[in-house]
């Protein structure tokens, strides 16, 4: 089932072409990246997708229907985490229950087990600066998934991080959706990393230099959690690899 599809998306600024035409398909419960070029229009086309941003040309359907504004069945994962600094951890992952009907306390109980969930029970009530990046970004994590969103739209959510921490976030991140600790949901993800998008993802759209075209969309369908070393992910990577040099 298609939960979004991006249609022949195009964005200029004033005559400039930025995204020239961009189309590639989420599907259920599938995990997508999106990889290419600095400045070639990433985070623009997320942006596009979450209905933040309108494109200039093409459009992106939810279940078939045309995305113009921010839907509460899609939520969003920043490089920079987004917290609000004048907010205690549990504060900020209520935030993502804003748009949805439930009381306080039933809003306060979900977020508390979520951050449970997390890894971050004892901080519910700290604040984010005395979070480490990692247990930032997983309340991050924990306030986009809160809502139990049909869709996840995150933009390099490992790339602020050291190496050793967004390595430990994405095999837990793996980790939790085989266990189905988060509701498994359709994921779209930003990046610069090959191998990040080799682990985590079922299909890697390429990206091409601006004016963005897709160069060509890979599928991965090797077993989880993934060996970083075995030959079929060392071959992914110099396909990859080669796919962005031509
Ligand atoms: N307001 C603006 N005016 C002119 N150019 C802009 C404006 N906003 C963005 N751009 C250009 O649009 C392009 C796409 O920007 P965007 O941030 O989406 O790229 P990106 O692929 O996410 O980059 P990065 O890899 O650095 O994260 C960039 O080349 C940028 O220079
Ligand atoms: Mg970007």
């Amino acid at each position: 089932m298609d939960i979004i599809s991006v249609d022949n998306v195009k964005y200029s600024i004033k005559d400039a072409a930025i995204i020239d035409n961009v189309s590639f398909i989420a599907r259920k419960e599938k995990f997508v990246s999106v990889i290419g070029p600095s400045g070639c229009g990433k985070s623009t086309l997320l942006r596009i997708i979450a209905g933040l941003v309108p494109a200039t040309g093409g459009r992106v359907l939810f279940k078939g229907k045309k995305i113009t504004e921010p839907i509460r069945e899609i939520s969003f994962v920043f490089q920079d985490f987004g917290l609000l600094p004048w907010l205690s951890n549990v504060e900020n992952v209520k935030l993502g229950l804003s748009m949805l009907k439930m009381s306080n306390e039933e809003k306060t109980q979900r977020s508390m087990s979520i951050l449970k969930n997390f890894g971050l029970e004892g901080f519910e009530n700290s604040y984010p600066n005395v979070l480490s990046g990692g247990m930032k970004q997983r309340v991050g994590l924990a306030r986009a998934v809160v809502s139990e969103p049909v869709a996840l739209l995150m933009d390099e959510p490992f790339s602020s991080l050291d190496e050793l921490t967004a390595n430990a976030l994405r095999a837990e991140l793996v980790r939790m959706l085989l266990d189905k600790k988060i509701a498994v949901i359709s994921m779209i993800m930003i990046t610069h990393n090959i191998e990040e998008a080799i682990e985590l993802s079922d299909d890697i759209v390429v990206l091409s230099n601006k004016p963005t075209k897709v160069k060509k969309i890979v599928h991965i369908d090797l077993e989880r959690p993934r060996d970083k070393r075995s030959k079929q992910f060392l071959d992914a990577v110099d396909n990859i690899s080669r796919i962005l040099k031509l």
